[in-house]
């Protein structure tokens, strides 16, 4: 099994105001890369994946579209994950593997600001 990593780049802003950012991630490509031994998955066709941005607190709404054969699951580095602890993307501890050609939707929160 595979965990894919996204990097989600959340703003610091001072306001009240909250937007839920909702995305769609494609998964259906691995190639090799000249200085890696072990195969690259994309996202999106990309790698590292494409640049999900957001303001702290928004509510984060990911649906992953999984096309390869092996199961897998989404890490979002450095994402504090406060009451959503199932949807940290650790494989085997957190979630069960996104199956081959299968869905899954990860809901949370953006925490911290940075670039995750
Ligand atoms: C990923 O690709 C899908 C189309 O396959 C597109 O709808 C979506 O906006 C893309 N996601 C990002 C984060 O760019």
């Amino acid at each position: 099994m595979h965990t894919l990593v996204i990097v989600v780049m959340v703003m610091s802003v001072m306001t009240t105001q909250q937007a839920i950012v909702s995305e769609t991630l494609t998964i259906d490509t691995i190639f090799s890369y000249s200085t890696s031994t072990k195969p690259i998955i994309a996202a999106n066709y990309t790698f590292l994946g494409p640049l999900i941005q957001a303001y702290e607190n928004d509510p984060i709404i990911v649906r992953v579209i999984y096309k390869l054969a092996q199961p897998t699951t989404i890490h979002w580095h450095g994402m504090f994950q406060i009451g959503t602890p199932n949807m940290d993307g650790a494989v085997g501890v957190t979630q069960c593997a996104i199956s081959s050609f299968s869905e899954m939707t990860y809901t949370s929160k953006a925490q911290p600001a940075g670039t995750a």
